[in-house]
C-alpha cells in the first residue's frame, strides 16, 4: 500500500479540508497511538508550508512529555503552565501565537521558530496531549489556520 498524500489547494480553507479528510484516511483504521501521532506530524509538515517543527506532547501524570514530531530535536519534558504548550495544556485553550519572542516564558526549543499554534487534545474530559505547531515567520497563524488546526485536533482526539 502507498500512501501518496500530496495536498496542494488554492486557498486555505480547501486545503485544510483536504488535509482533514487525508487525516481522517490515515488515522480510523488504527487504533496504535504513537502510530497515529507519527503520520499526523508527517502528515502536517508535508502539507502544511512554512514550518520548522510539528509534533505531540503528551500528558503522562500531569507533565508534557515528547511525542513523535517532525523538526529539530525539541525539550523532551514541558511542565503544565510553561510556554506555550503548558499554557495550552493548563487552559485548554488553543494557543495561537503570532510572536513567540514576545510570549511570556516562551520555552525556545528551536530558535528558528517564531511563531506557533498549539492545540490542547482532549477526550472525555481529559487532557491526552497537545498538537504543537511551529513557524519561522512570524504571524504565519491566521484564525482560518487556528479553525483548521482545531479541527485536526478533534479528529486527532478520538484516535490517541
Ligand atoms: N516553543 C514551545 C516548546 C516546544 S517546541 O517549540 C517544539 C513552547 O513554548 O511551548
Amino acid at each position: 500500500m502507498t500512501y501518496d498524500f500530496r495536498i496542494t489547494a488554492a486557498d486555505p480553507a480547501t486545503m485544510y479540508r483536504d488535509l482533514a479528510s487525508a487525516l481522517e484516511g490515515l488515522v480510523s483504521g488504527e487504533t496504535d497511538a504513537v502510530a497515529n501521532m507519527a503520520n499526523a506530524a508527517a502528515l502536517i509538515w508535508e502539507t502544511l508550508p512554512e514550518l520548522n517543527w510539528v509534533g505531540f506532547y503528551r500528558n503522562v501524570e500531569g507533565e508534557l512529555v515528547l511525542g513523535p514530531f517532525q523538526g529539530r530535536p525539541a525539550c523532551i519534558r514541558i511542565k503544565f503552565g510553561e510556554g506555550v504548550c503548558g499554557v495550552a495544556a493548563q487552559t485548554r485553550q488553543v494557543q495561537r501565537v503570532e510572536d513567540v519572542n514576545a510570549f511570556p516564558g516562551h520555552i525556545a526549543c528551536d530558535s528558528a521558530s517564531n511563531s506557533e499554534i498549539v492545540v490542547p487534545l482532549v477526550r472525555d474530559g481529559q487532557l491526552i496531549g497537545v498538537l504543537d505547531i511551529d513557524s519561522p515567520r512570524t504571524g504565519r497563524f491566521t484564525e482560518g489556520d487556528e479553525a483548521g488546526c482545531a479541527r485536526l485536533g478533534e479528529i486527532l482526539s478520538r484516535v490517541l
